[in-house]
C-alpha cells in the first residue's frame, strides 16, 4: 500500500518536479531581425515599425534572412480591469494585432517585448502574476517572439520565472521564440538550454568600441572578451546571445562595424539589428547583407566559435562548419597594421595538408595553402576566410 501510493504521487509530481522542455522547435540557426531598442530606445510607434517593416521587407535585408522585427519596450502603458495589458493607444491607434497583420503581410515575423518583474526597465507594467494571460494575449495578437527582460522580478530564481514563462507561452498554443534578457546574472547557460532559445550572456551592449558604464553598459569589444568559453552551450534551438547589432548606429566606424559583425557572426549570435534600416549608407548596408558572412552565422552545424589564438592586441576565433571547412577570424585591436597567422592545426586540422582559401569580405579565392595562413589586418579591422582542406 505504502509503495503504490508512494509511485501514485510520484506520477503526480514529476511533470512539475521536472517542468516542461521547450518544444517549440524555433531558431534551430541564430533568429535575425531588427529591434527598435538600440537606436530608438523608448520612441516607438506604429508609424515607426511600420516604416521598418517596409524597408526590411525591399531593402535586401529579408533577402539576406533577417526576418523578426521587434518592439522593444515601451509599447505598454498599463492593464484593463480584467488585467489584460493595453498597448498606447496615441503611439498604436490600430492596436498590436493590427500591427502584426501589417508585418505578417510583409512576409516578416512580429515579436515583443515584457519583462518576469512587476515592471519593465522602462517603468511600464512587466509580466509577473499574468504570465498565463500576457501569452494568451501575444499568441491571439500574432506574436512570433517574445524578448523577456529581468527588471523589478520577484525574490525567485531567474530559472524559475523564465520556466514559468517558458510554459505559458507553450499552454498559449502559438509558437514563439523565446528570449531570455536576464543579462547573464545566474549563467543561463547553465539552466537554460530547455527554457529559452536564446538567453543574453552579458549586460547591454553600448554604441561604442571598449567604453563601460558604471551601471554595466559596455562596448562590443568587452562583450566580445566574455563569450569565449560559452561556446559550448550554444547550438540548433539553444544560443548565447551577446546582445544586439550596433552596426550602422553613430559611434563606430564603418571598420569597426564590419569587426563587429564578422566577430557575431563567427560566434553564431542572434543577429539582430538596432540602426534606422530605413535610413542606411550602403557601407553599412553591404556589412549586414553580406551572404558569406551570414552563411556563417547561420551554418546548420550551429557551432558557436571559439577564440584559438590571443597574442596581445591580435587575436585568431574559429568555427567549424557544416561541410568540414573552418570560417576563421583574424581581429586587430591595435592601433597599427599587423600581420596574424595560424596554422592549420591551430584549426583542428593536420598540419602538413594544403587547404583553399577563401577570403569572404572580398568574396575571392586566395588560392591552396600549406600549413597556414596569415593575413594583414589594418587597425580595429578584420580579416574573415574560409579554410577547406
Ligand atoms: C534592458 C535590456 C535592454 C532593453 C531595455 C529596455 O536594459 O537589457 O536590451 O530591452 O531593458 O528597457
Amino acid at each position: 500500500m505504502f509503495r503504490l501510493l508512494t509511485l501514485a504521487w510520484l506520477l503526480v509530481l514529476l511533470p512539475a518536479a521536472s517542468g516542461l522542455a521547450l518544444t517549440n522547435n524555433l531558431a534551430l540557426t541564430p533568429p535575425m531581425g531588427w529591434n527598435s531598442w538600440n537606436k530608438f530606445s523608448c520612441d516607438v510607434s506604429e508609424k515607426l515599425i511600420k516604416s521598418v517593416a517596409d524597408a526590411i521587407a525591399t531593402n535586401g535585408m529579408n533577402a539576406a534572412g533577417y526576418q523578426y522585427v521587434i518592439i522593444d519596450d515601451c509599447w505598454q502603458v498599463g492593464r484593463d480591469a480584467d488585467g489584460n495589458i493595453i498597448a498606447d493607444p496615441v503611439r498604436f491607434p490600430s492596436g498590436i494585432k493590427a500591427l502584426a497583420d501589417y508585418i505578417h503581410a510583409k512576409g516578416l515575423k512580429f515579436g515583443i517585448y515584457s519583462c518576469a518583474g512587476t515592471n519593465t526597465c522602462a517603468g511600464r507594467p512587466g509580466g509577473l502574476f499574468h504570465e498565463l494571460q500576457d501569452a494568451r494575449t501575444y499568441a491571439a495578437w500574432g506574436v512570433d517572439y517574445l524578448k523577456y527582460d529581468w527588471c523589478n522580478h520577484a525574490s525567485e530564481t531567474a530559472q524559475q520565472a523564465y520556466s514559468r514563462m517558458r510554459d505559458a507561452l507553450q499552454q498559449s498554443g502559438r509558437p514563439m521564440v523565446f528570449s531570455i534578457c536576464e543579462w547573464g546574472q545566474s549563467r543561463p547557460w547553465l539552466w537554460a538550454t530547455n527554457v529559452g532559445n536564446l538567453w543574453r550572456t552579458t549586460s547591454d551592449i553600448q554604441d561604442c568600441w571598449d567604453c563601460r558604464r558604471d551601471w554595466g553598459g559596455m562596448g562590443f569589444t568587452h562583450i566580445l572578451d566574455l563569450q569565449a568559453g560559452l561556446e559550448a552551450f550554444a547550438g540548433p534551438g539553444h544560443w548565447n546571445d551577446p546582445d544586439m547589432l550596433e552596426v550602422g548606429n553613430s559611434a563606430l566606424t564603418d571598420t569597426e562595424c564590419k569587426s563587429h559583425f564578422s566577430l557575431w557572426c563567427i560566434l553564431a549570435a542572434p543577429l539582430i539589428t538596432g540602426n534606422d534600416v530605413r535610413n542606411m549608407k550602403p557601407a553599412i548596408q553591404h556589412i549586414l547583407t553580406n551572404r558569406e558572412l551570414i552563411a556563417v552565422d547561420q551554418d546548420p552545424l550551429g557551432r558557436q566559435g571559439i577564440r584559438v589564438l590571443k597574442n596581445g592586441e591580435t587575436e585568431v576565433w574559429m568555427k567549424p562548419l557544416a561541410d568540414g571547412s573552418r570560417a576563421v577570424v583574424f581581429f586587430n585591436r591595435g592601433a597599427v597594421p599587423v600581420e596574424i597567422s595560424v596554422t592549420w592545426e591551430d584549426l583542428g586540422y593536420p598540419g602538413k595538408h594544403r587547404a583553399t582559401v577563401r577570403d569572404l569580405w572580398a568574396e575571392i579565392e586566395l588560392g591552396k595553402f600549406k600549413n597556414q595562413f596569415s593575413a594583414t589586418v589594418a587597425p580595429h579591422d578584420v580579416s574573415v576566410v574560409r579554410v577547406t582542406p
